[in-house]
């Protein structure tokens, strides 16, 4: 429809217009947005939607990607007086990125600085304040804020943005909310659930009636408090499994805008994707009209390699037609550089976004014309049977493919190119597997037990996950020391891991290792551990990397490796610290990056988290000291720590995984891939055509028996 494109164009020409220059710009920038929220679907149902938010106190809101439901509905119910009495809107999102650059973008809008009316807050990244009335999370952090606050009555609204998503935080959320949301209603009773169970703190039981209710809240929060309203928008039509979920809640469609898009296949299946996403890049930028282009990768590192092999090819190309550029998206790229994807490209230059799949429903990304989709995605994947979770590149679904397609017809018809035959896509699955299904619970269940949920199999999930796989988390959680033997939260172990923002295995290593005298090791290798590829190898500089790589390397196996470049860098700055300023600080870090073939980004972030997490630990009262150079004793904690994961050199020089029985391989980029030792730890699998392991040191299996009697005396 014309009125997108008029929303643009007609702005910045009336700018031109006007002749004071200072003000200028953000006057033109703020006339811009106020019209491009003016032409959003979403806006001619505003007072509508208030007063269905007013009516009902479920509503589940579906609208296509682009219609401004994440942007806007905030806006409205603030607007709409939802925050009058001093509380806070919340939405959640599956993806940081998109707490982030959303909250970035409706701070903008409403004329106000982050963190004030409106921010964020993320794992290790909380930009609110006291002011803050409109909040945009990640589904877990606001799982983790219920465990201080347990009625969550600081929100009067809390909207579940992306449920189609179906993360695994996403449902357990959904189905903490409908118990919150009930001790919260006024009277308490009328329903009626399989999960009217009496807790441990007193929340959430509803079978009790509700002047009981208010006695505890009188009690627990000094006041009476007024009922949450609960909007769960999602960009899939189908909203049916969340409505029955919220017995018969009503839904919603905002009409969306969707121009035609061609959809092209390969003739053949391609043998490798990364290659032939690159020729079509060129392909369009060569043979198509103008618009942005948007790739769909599976990570970092593929992106990284991509945007490397762009920047080679361009160099080819004669000076005219290198007008190119690259701007990569996904969640851990540093909060200040995920803005990029959103400013026009320079006049006369075509942008190529290279994406994970957080564009396809998470991000709306303005200018796209043509989409690249080679169909896959990286997901987790779990084996009850073995207790063993893997991120492993698989195909897209339809309804994927078909979102991913409507990317590009957003603001006039476009394109997309599908990197597979049409016969493979009739093959795909109609819609993705939720999350809940495919991943180690530990984590879940931590959470859930921490909330006062005992009966994880009795808890009303909106779809349960198998028996096996909750049984099998809860034994992991067990051998982990988190639990008792009738399943509760042990104290002070299970406690402490619950209030650590990690992975329950990794809050037990910081754990162990406090007690192993080298939490200073252990939270620098777990902080290392959170961010994807430390080093990169380019292919044309391949031998290079390789004799960099050497300078950190440890014959004791990757986290030492990574202690050596963390510490490395550490050195490299203190060294520098008298002479320069912050800004400095940053560009020289970064030089020393490239000269070491360390990923920049990826360090960075490390350590962001590394300060967060050495914060929590310090809180928790955990001692912080350092092993020095004893580093047997390192790798003795490593063992106590990551024992679940320890393995068993076979043979033919494969290994088995001791816990599940799996064949698995040493992956090439391990510093250990050669010397294969007898027995070793590993922290990732990754599945490709193999089974690779990543994160290797060596161990000596004896110490198994000795550090983790609990498990290696019983599978002997
Ligand atoms: O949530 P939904 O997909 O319905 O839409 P949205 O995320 O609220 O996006 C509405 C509009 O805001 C889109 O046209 C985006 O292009 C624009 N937007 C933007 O320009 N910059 C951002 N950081 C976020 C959104
Ligand atoms: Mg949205």
């Amino acid at each position: 429809m014309p009125s997108m494109a008029q929303g643009h164009g007609g702005v910045r020409n009336s700018t031109e217009n006007k002749s004071n220059s200072f003000s200028n710009d953000s006057y033109a920038r703020r006339q811009n947005i106020l019209q491009q929220r003016k032409s959003l679907p979403i806006a001619s149902v505003e007072k509508r939607l208030a007063d269905e938010v007013r009516k009902h106190d479920i509503l589940i809101i579906v609208g296509e990607t682009g219609s401004g439901k994440t942007t806007q509905l905030p806006q409205f119910l603030f607007q709409a007086g939802f925050c009058r009495d001093g509380k806070v809107i919340g939405i959640t999102q599956p993806r940081r990125v998109a707490a982030v650059t959303v909250a970035k973008r409706v701070a903008e809008e409403s004329g106000v600085q982050l963190g004030q009316r409106v921010g964020y807050s993320i794992r290790f990244d909380d930009r609110t304040s006291a002011a803050t009335k409109i909040k945009y999370m990640t589904d877990g952090l606001l799982l983790r804020e219920a465990l201080l606050d347990p009625y969550l009555s600081r929100y009067s609204v809390i909207i579940v943005d992306e449920a189609h998503e179906r993360t695994v935080h996403t449902d357990v959320l959904l189905g903490l909310l409908k118990k919150v949301q009930k001790a919260r209603s006024k009277s308490g009773h009328g329903h009626s659930s399989a999960d009217n169970k009496k807790t441990s703190n007193g929340l959430l039981s509803d079978n009790e009636n509700g002047a009981r209710f208010k006695g505890i809240f009188k009690q627990r929060q000094g006041g009476n408090l007024p009922p949450l309203k609960l909007i769960i928008m999602s960009a899939s039509l189908d909203a049916r499994v969340f409505s029955e979920y919220f017995g018969g809640a009503r839904a919603v469609h905002i009409q969306g805008r969707q121009f035609p898009v061609d959809i092209l296949y390969t003739l053949y299946p391609e043998t490798d994707y990364l290659d032939a996403a690159l020729i079509t890049i060129f392909q369009i930028h060569l043979e198509e009209g103008p618009g942005d282009i948007l790739v769909f990768l599976t990570g970092q590192e593929e992106i990284e390699s991509v945007e490397r092999l762009v920047q080679e090819r361009l160099q080819q190309l004669p000076e005219p037609i290198r007008k190119l550029i690259t701007v990569p998206i996904f969640s851990s790229l540093p909060s200040e550089q995920q803005m990029r994807v959103f400013e026009p490209a320079v006049a006369g230059f075509r942008k190529v976004i290279l994406a994970t799949n957080i564009a396809e429903t998470s991000v709306t990304i303005p200018g796209i014309k043509y989409v690249i989709d080679p169909g896959f995605v990286k997901a987790r994947s779990y084996d009850p049977s073995k207790g063993m979770e893997s991120l492993n590149v698989v195909p897209i679904s339809k309804a994927q493919a078909l979102q991913r397609s409507g990317r590009a017809g957003r603001e006039g018809p476009g394109k997309c190119f599908r990197l597979y035959p049409e016969s493979e896509f009739e093959k795909l699955e109609d819609s993705t597997k939720p999350e809940i299904k495919r991943c180690n619970l530990s984590n879940v269940i931590l959470q859930l037990k921490a909330l006062g949920v005992d009966d994880i199999i009795g808890f009303d999930f909106l779809e349960k996950p198998s028996r096996a796989s909750i049984i099998k988390s809860l034994e992991q959680l067990f051998l982990l020391g988190a639990l008792t033997d009738d399943c509760k939260l042990s104290d002070p172990v299970g406690h402490q891991m619950s209030r650590l923002p990690l992975d329950p295995i990794y809050s037990k290593a910081l754990i162990v290792a406090s007690q192993f005298n080298c939490l200073e090791e252990m939270l620098i290798t777990v902080a290392m551990l959170s961010v994807e590829s430390i080093f990169y190898a380019p292919r044309e500089k391949l031998e290079e990397a390789r004799t960099a790589m050497k300078c950190f390397a440890s014959p004791e196996g990757d986290h030492l490796t990574l202690i050596n470049v963390y510490r490395t860098s550490d050195e490299f700055l203190e060294k520098r610290k008298m002479e320069i300023t912050k800004v400095k600080n940053e560009k020289l870090l970064r030089k020393w990056c490239k000269e070491n073939f360390i990923n920049s980004r990826s360090l960075r972030q490390a350590r962001d988290v590394h300060s967060q997490i050495r914060g929590h630990a310090e809180q928790m009262g955990l001692r912080v000291s350092s092993c020095g150079d004893d580093m047997l004793q390192f790798r003795r904690c490593l063992a106590a720590s990551f024992f679940l994961n320890a393995a068993l050199r076979q043979p033919e020089g494969t290994y088995r995984a001791l816990a599940s029985g799996q064949v698995v391989q040493i992956h090439p980029s391990s510093v250990l891939f050669r010397a294969k030792p007898e027995c070793i730890i590993f922290n990732e699998l990754v599945q490709t055509n193999n089974k690779y392991i990543r994160n290797i040191t060596r161990i000596d299996y004896l110490w198994l028996t000795e550090l983790a009697p609990q498990f290696y005396t019983m599978q002997n």
